[in-house]
């Protein structure tokens, strides 16, 4: 227990020596206001409120009005009144992530949820909120990263240090895909941000889909639905504070978290309550501002790191893949995968839309054999799609266009290969080397040579 004593005296010399303290103005529903030290406040800072009953509800600041500063808890308020003391604590909140956490389950805050003991500390903090690096100084995507997913890995192939978002309706399959990832993606390290789901779901992913095999090389950081919005935003922060400490220790991180959806739901709360007006379907300036700075902490870091490639849900509401954040993270990401309802319901999972899809990397990481094997099979999707409604019912004669001929051929054993079990997984090579499987096969007949 080394490791925990010199975190202890690490902690115990970390403490403040004074504190400034004020109070509790009114309370408004989650917000509550302060007096007294509001000068020594800036948006961002943390405070603590010592309820009546003693007990301590830590809370941030989140704006200003009439000279007094905006609280907002991180806990419940009951037992918060008039003339409470609230203490200023430390002005930007940091983690202290280690080795050691890999296999942990932790909340925003970085403590432990899981019953493995106290986390044992790092030396350096990293900051909660930290930049993203330079753009300038950033290496290169990297090479590519083997998901295990052959529909993923063929058509949507993914770099090290690339940012894809996965868009579905709810019910989709977002969370099923992702747990694949978990088991059958070739990442060194794995973080996994677990923001707004429900609580249930939660504890089933790293039960069963995570195990304790998955577990080794991973850490959780866990917010589930009941919890406040700055609780479940902050997870959304940690998740990426995390990873950039691996990342920083030259690793190549997978980091994915579920949902970003509800980090967005998270920052609407927390700007209406300050009073933020809001602009599109609810969301305030504030979310959109947000997105990108927290999306783009994932990807590539300075030369002598490693990466992080990120891999981020987004929950489709009402099917609509125009509405506002869908629409947002689109355009920071560097290449997004659709789930679509429709195939879902013909019971192809992963539900990938590959003609809908688009992996912007991925020409120029793949060589131009497997380039050409993708795009007949793009090509052969098309065309069966464009005739699907005729073929169905009968209309269309065999032998009246070679290239639907050849469709109906191949498109049957395409989606085949495209339908992947949870429990299996699929190396790059080898869904490449059944891909071109398939299109060697001559229609009405055996496997041909070209
Ligand atoms: N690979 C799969 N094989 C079989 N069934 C699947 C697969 N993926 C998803 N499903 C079915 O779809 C359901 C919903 O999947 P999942 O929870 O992954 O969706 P989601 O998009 O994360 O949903 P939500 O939006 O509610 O978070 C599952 O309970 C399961 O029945
Ligand atoms: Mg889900």
């Amino acid at each position: 227990m080394p490791g925990l004593i010199q975190t202890l005296i690490g902690e115990i010399e970390r403490l403040p020596t004074d504190r400034l303290f004020g109070r509790v103005s009114s309370v408004r529903g989650l917000i509550v206001e302060i007096g007294g030290v509001q000068v020594n406040l800036s948006v961002g800072d943390r405070c603590r409120i010592i309820a009546r009953d003693d007990r301590s509800v830590p809370c941030e600041v989140v704006g200003f009005r009439s000279g007094h500063a905006l609280l907002l808890p991180y806990e419940g308020v009951e037992g918060v009144g008039l003339g409470c003391r609230a203490e200023l604590t430390e002005s930007a909140p940091m983690l202290r992530p280690s080795d050691a956490w890999l296999g942990r389950v932790i909340n925003a805050f970085g403590e432990p949820v899981d019953d493995k003991g106290p986390m044992v500390l790092g030396e350096r903090p990293y900051p909660v909120r930290a930049q993203p690096p330079p753009a300038h100084q950033r290496q290169r995507v990297g090479g590519k990263l083997d998901l295990g997913v052959r529909a993923l890995n063929t058509f949507l192939t993914c770099c090290q240090g690339q940012r894809l978002g996965i868009f579905a309706g709810s019910g989709v399959g977002k969370s099923t895909v992702l747990s694949m990832l978990i088991r059958h993606s070739k990442a060194e390290i794995v973080v996994i941000g677990l923001v707004g789901e429900r609580g249930r779901e939660a504890r089933e992913f790293i039960e069963d889909d995570l195990g304790e095999e998955g577990l080794a090389r991973s850490v959780v950081v866990l917010a589930t639905s009941d919890e406040g919005p700055l609780m479940r935003r902050q997870a959304a922060y940690a998740t990426l504070t995390v990873a950039e400490y691996f990342r920083d220790r030259g690793h190549n991180v997978l980091c994915l978290m579920d949902s970003v959806t509800r980090f967005a739901m998270a920052q609407r709360e927390i700007s209406l309550s300050a009073g933020e007006p809001p602009a599109s379907k609810g969301y305030t300036p504030t979310v959109f501002a947000e997105l990108p700075r927290l999306l783009e902490r994932a990807g590539p870091g300075v030369p002598g790191t490693g990466s992080i490639t990120g891999l981020f849900t987004v929950l489709v509401e009402g099917d609509d893949h125009n509405e506002p954040i869908s629409d947002a993270v689109r355009g920071i990401l560097d290449g997004h995968i659709v789930l679509d309802r429709a195939i879902a319901e013909r019971n192809r999972y992963p539900a990938v839309n590959v003609l809908r899809s688009v992996s912007r990397t991925m020409p120029a990481c793949n060589t131009d054999e497997q380039n050409l094997l993708v795009n007949t099979a793009r090509k052969i999707i098309t065309t069966y799609e464009d005739m699907a409604e005729l073929i169905r019912l009968g209309a269309y004669r065999m032998g009246s266009n070679p290239e639907v001929d050849a469709a109906i051929h191949y498109y049957p054993m395409i989606e085949a290969f495209l339908a992947q079990p949870k429990e299996e997984a699929t190396d790059l090579d080898t869904g490449y080397a059944m891909l071109k499987g398939i299109l060697e096969t001559q229609p009405g007949g055996e496997a041909g040579t070209h």
